[in-house]
């Protein structure tokens, strides 16, 4: 009895331990992390020189590897976070700077390039010269995020305008830029593309999901300003994205298969990554959309983040239910096939992101799905419905809670004293590696720590939507399509 009670204070001691210091990273970090991806913005940042004005460089990284390109996909998730801080006035600074970002998306919708040109395709491109040029090697070509993204941070400043009383700026200015997005997304959506890794080439569930969101988003601004032509359109479209979005569960494995193609195991931080990018709060636990709190998000978390307990040596003898380094995908060998800064800080973000919809809504739900993930946390948890009142959840939250601090404790483990985020961090002892100052680490690192504080949480309309039910004659073309794939 005695030893259970001190074995208790001591996680107790060592959970609060952990806050402090996790607080303290958070505070130390987030500011450098702001100047970091700042740095990697032209034409003024530090990083950047070369950049136009607006253009985002993923990494002043010249060889091994050459990042000194612009990615739509980078660019677009970089101002997201920029053009939060905004809206949510965190930083009024920013305006110009995202005027900037716009105009450049608009000169690069127009660069004809190897994807095509702005009507025959070239909105898929995934990267471009900092100069806006076209980027015209050998590339894993098209992939069909870029609108999706980019569409989303526009639109988000777009309807912050539109509260702001900006209506004409957002009609003539952003609409004929976010309107080639949708267009694009509504048309080709069903279209096979390289995955966000550029590497497979198929169906891909982080695509599919952002082009959910960007089409919901899209028809929702496109009604506020009367541009109605294409709405029921787009709303067909995603209807059919959200059909599609439930094809990638795999009900036996317990988790979401990242691509269609790849011949790998489909376990893969591209759907974390799709379940922080598209949460939306008001859409509570909906496992539909994959919400961070879904039992099918939640399962899909516990079999990713198990996969890389047995293969990175930094990972060796942490328990089975201890935060761990994360990388793109267990099979990946690309620049060693190492952990990733922001696929270890996704993880973190999702379960915060979870947490605040439990303490929204005054509960969590077990399922029989997500049973396995929160045992993790009391071996003998039940399936059920736990209100906030109850024993089982605070004790759940608080783990959780532990837990997901554990992943930015590891992150704050392998960040240099200076604070500067590569890509990857080596599996064997944890050293920066690969690209040096990856304007995306940084950008994951501040939308991880805004999760943890619960800021800029916003909707997008993902609460009350229902999966369509397909006739029997869409199951049956749907299957013959299938049989013609494989
Ligand atoms: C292969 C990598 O896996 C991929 O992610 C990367 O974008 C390309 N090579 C180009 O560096
Ligand atoms: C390689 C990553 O796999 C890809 O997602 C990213 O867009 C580029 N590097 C640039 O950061």
């Amino acid at each position: 009895m005695r030893s259970c009670i001190l074995l208790s204070l001591g996680l107790l001691g060592s959970a609060l331990a952990q806050t402090t210091s996790v607080d303290t990273y958070v505070a130390t970090e987030s500011p450098i992390a702001k100047a970091g991806l700042l740095a990697n913005i032209g034409p003024n940042g530090s990083k950047s020189s070369g950049a136009k004005a607006g253009v985002v460089i993923a990494s002043p990284s010249t060889s091994n590897p050459n990042y000194l390109y612009t990615w739509v996909r980078d660019s677009s998730l970089v101002f997201k976070v920029l053009v939060d801080q905004y809206t949510a006035g965190t930083d009024t600074s920013l305006r110009g700077l995202i005027d900037d970002f716009v105009t450049a998306e608009a000169t690069l919708q127009q660069v004809t390039n190897p994807s095509g040109s702005v009507d025959t395709g070239g909105l898929g491109e995934p990267k471009f010269n900092i100069d806006e040029t076209a980027f015209t090697d050998p590339w894993g070509r098209p992939q069909r995020d870029g609108p999706a993204l980019r569409s989303i941070a526009i639109v988000t400043y777009a309807n912050w305008l539109l509260d702001n009383g900006n209506t004409t700026f957002v009609s003539q200015t952003l609409w004929p830029i976010i309107q080639l997005d949708l267009n694009y997304v509504a048309n080709f959506w069903n279209q096979s593309t390289f995955d966000l890794w550029e590497e497979v080439d198929s169906s891909s569930f982080w695509t599919t999901a952002v082009q959910h969101r960007s089409l919901r988003e899209g028809s929702s601004l496109a009604t506020r300003i009367g541009q109605t032509s294409s709405v029921a359109f787009y709303k067909a479209q995603a209807d059919n994205l959200l059909c599609f979005l439930q094809t990638y569960w795999n009900p036996s494995g317990h988790y979401i298969t990242a691509n269609t193609g790849g011949g790998r195991s489909g376990i893969d931080s591209n759907t974390v990554l799709a379940s922080i990018h598209t949460f939306d709060p008001a859409a509570g636990c909906d496992a539909s959309t994959f919400q961070p709190c879904s039992d099918k998000a939640l399962s899909n978390l516990k079999v990713y983040v198990d996969s890389f307990r047995s293969i990175y040596p930094i990972n060796n003898g942490i328990a089975s239910n201890g935060a761990v380094a994360t990388g793109r995908y267990p099979e990946d060998v690309y620049q060693g096939g190492n952990p990733w800064y922001l696929s270890t800080m996704a993880v973190a973000e999702q379960l915060y992101d979870a947490l605040y919809v439990w303490d929204t809504q005054d509960s969590l739900t077990v399922t029989s799905i997500s049973l396995p993930f929160f045992q993790l946390f009391d071996s003998a948890i039940q399936s059920g419905t736990y209100p906030s009142s109850s024993s089982a959840f605070t004790t759940l939250t608080s783990a959780i809670r532990t837990f997901a601090d554990g992943f930015i404790a590891i992150h704050a483990k392998y960040t240099p004293s200076g604070g500067a985020l590569a890509e990857q961090f080596t599996k064997s002892n944890g050293a920066p590696t690969s690209a040096v100052d990856l304007t995306w680490s940084y950008a994951a690192a501040l939308t991880g720590f805004a999760a943890r504080s619960a800021t800029n949480v916003a909707s997008w309309g993902a609460a009350g939507l229902t999966v369509p039910a397909l006739s029997n004659m869409e199951q049956y073309v749907n299957y013959l399509i299938g049989l013609v794939v494989i």
